[in-house]
């Protein structure tokens, strides 16, 4: 985004709006889609715009103040560097696969500009139910990608294999209790997106 100037964000204790009408966001929000990790292209956000960014997505619901999340962010070198943990892994776990994929999984953090690996870390035994710390997680991918959009930028929120992946977890130093939330994946849409079908909302009224 040209210019960009970062929102304030509050400090605790300000008084804040109860609501920001705006049609635009209204508009935004009703044809809000995934850009495909494979149809992004650089730069990407800028620091100032990915730090934006990444309060934005911590600005979540939390039930008990636990932030029971945490990023890593992939940028850089380091998204060709974990490709080749990527690559490693999957020959491994799949030595018969054709050339093609190894290829795909050495690139694959490279779709992007931006990798963002929301991992959920919930606090065990503790009066906010699992489930709950687990949803506040998923709340933060999906504020990432609202926020990307808001931004100027397209995004996708992935889990794909190595989310599951035992030594790939270890490779990205997850504690155990730690779970990939996803892979929210930020860059400039080469291509925009077409809306896909959906199932109308199941909506029952209780009586
Ligand atoms: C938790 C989660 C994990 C996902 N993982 C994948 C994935 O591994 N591969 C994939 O193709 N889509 C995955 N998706 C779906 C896409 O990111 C996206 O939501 C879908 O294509 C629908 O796009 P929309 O956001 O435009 O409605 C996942 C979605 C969620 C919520």
């Amino acid at each position: 985004m040209a210019n960009f100037t970062p929102p304030r964000f509050p400090g605790p204790g300000d008084v804040l709006p109860a609501f920001h009408k705006s049609e635009q966001s209204v508009q935004m929000l009703a044809s809000r889609r995934s850009t495909l990790a494979k149809n992004m292209t650089g730069p990407g956000p800028s620091q100032a715009e990915l730090d934006t960014l990444l309060t934005i997505g911590a600005r979540t619901p939390d039930h008990g103040k636990l932030f029971p999340w945490r990023f890593i962010v992939f940028q850089g070198e380091a998204r060709s560097r974990f490709g080749e943990i990527l690559h490693d892994r999957f020959k491994v776990l799949e030595p018969e696969a054709p050339p093609e994929r190894y290829d795909l999984e050495r690139r694959r953090f490279e779709r992007a500009p931006v990798v963002i690996a929301v991992i959920s870390d919930v606090t065990e035994n503790h009066k906010i139910p699992l489930w709950e710390q687990q949803l506040s997680a998923g709340a933060v991918c999906q504020n990432l990608l609202i926020g990307a959009n808001a931004l100027g930028y397209g995004a996708q929120w992935l889990t794909e294999w190595y989310a599951y992946d035992r030594e790939i977890k270890a490779a990205l130093g997850l504690a155990s209790g730690e779970r990939v939330a996803g892979f929210v994946y930020v860059g400039n849409a080469a291509v925009d997106p077409v809306e896909r079908a959906r199932k109308a909302a199941r909506i029952s009224h209780w009586s």
